[in-house]
């Protein structure tokens, strides 16, 4: 983290997990246990149709809710899919973009500039995601590929609007797998993002770009991730459904850093 430059974020990712009955029920435990003092910035992006308990439940709060995935279209024939507006009129402050789950699904980099540029315009922080198969890693490739992502993620965005967007590194044989990258693995592809920040958008935007970690963080490891210098907050899938774990690596998220 550096907090000087760049906000810290602690953001959940709740998947394809809880109802909106269970939303309630944790984001009520949730609010009990949130720390009083120092706060990083903290969402919790969890499936549509519990956007509007989250909300309801988080209104007094400074937790911010988030989407898993828009559409970037404004409105029309797209059976099943949600909009940047409908996400902002109901109460979304984030939105995950081009999640490795999701790029299985069928999204492509194409894809994901469009989501990104739609969530920029309406004012919604996109959190975009980019990450290697354990098939790349092994194979060298990991900083070719994330350059790829990013550059085509972050095409035509504005100087104005680059300060908003978070990025997540999630290396995808870190996801769910309960391994995790070590802080000095997670540290090297972080940096090699704020690399391609700045040449793309100077020295100034890439110094104040949020960039998280995400694959297996939790409760036990967060700490020495975040002490990593490029490392500015987690996204966090298994461990943001238990409330305690979560706030734990918020905790650990508003330690004092060197
Ligand atoms: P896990 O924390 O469950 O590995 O998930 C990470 C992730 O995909 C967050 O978006």
């Amino acid at each position: 983290m550096n907090r000087k430059y760049r906000k810290t974020l602690i953001a959940g990712n709740w998947k394809m997990n809880k109802t909106p009955s269970e939303t309630k029920a944790f984001m009520t435990e949730l609010k009990a246990m949130l720390p009083k003092g120092r706060w990083c910035d903290i969402a919790l992006c969890v499936p549509s149709v519990c956007i509007p308990a989250a909300v309801r439940a988080l209104r007094d709060t400074r937790v911010g809710v988030g989407a898993e995935n828009v559409n970037a279209n404004a409105s029309g024939a797209y059976t099943g899919e949600v909009s940047t507006s409908m996400l902002v009129d109901a109460g979304c402050k984030y939105v995950i973009i081009g999640h490795s789950e999701r790029r299985a699904m069928g999204e492509t980099d194409a894809d994901v500039n469009a989501k990104t540029l739609a969530a920029l315009e309406a004012g919604l922080v996109p959190i975009v995601c980019c990450g290697e198969s354990l098939e790349q890693r092994e194979s060298g490739i990991t900083e070719e590929w994330i350059s790829m992502q990013i550059k085509l993620a972050l095409a035509n965005i504005g100087e104005d609007k680059i300060r908003k967007v978070v990025i997540a590194y999630e290396p995808i044989w870190a996801i769910g797998t309960g391994k995790t990258a070590t802080p000095e693995q997670a540290e090297e592809v972080c940096q090699h993002i704020r690399g391609v920040v700045r040449k793309l958008f100077g020295s100034k935007n890439a110094r104040a770009m949020t960039i998280v970690y995400g694959g297996s963080m939790n409760d036990k490891n967060a700490f020495e991730l975040l002490a990593q210098p490029d490392i500015d907050g987690g996204l966090i899938g298994g461990a943001s459904l238990v409330a305690e774990k979560f706030v734990k690596i918020i905790e650990d998220a508003n330690q004092p850093t060197a």
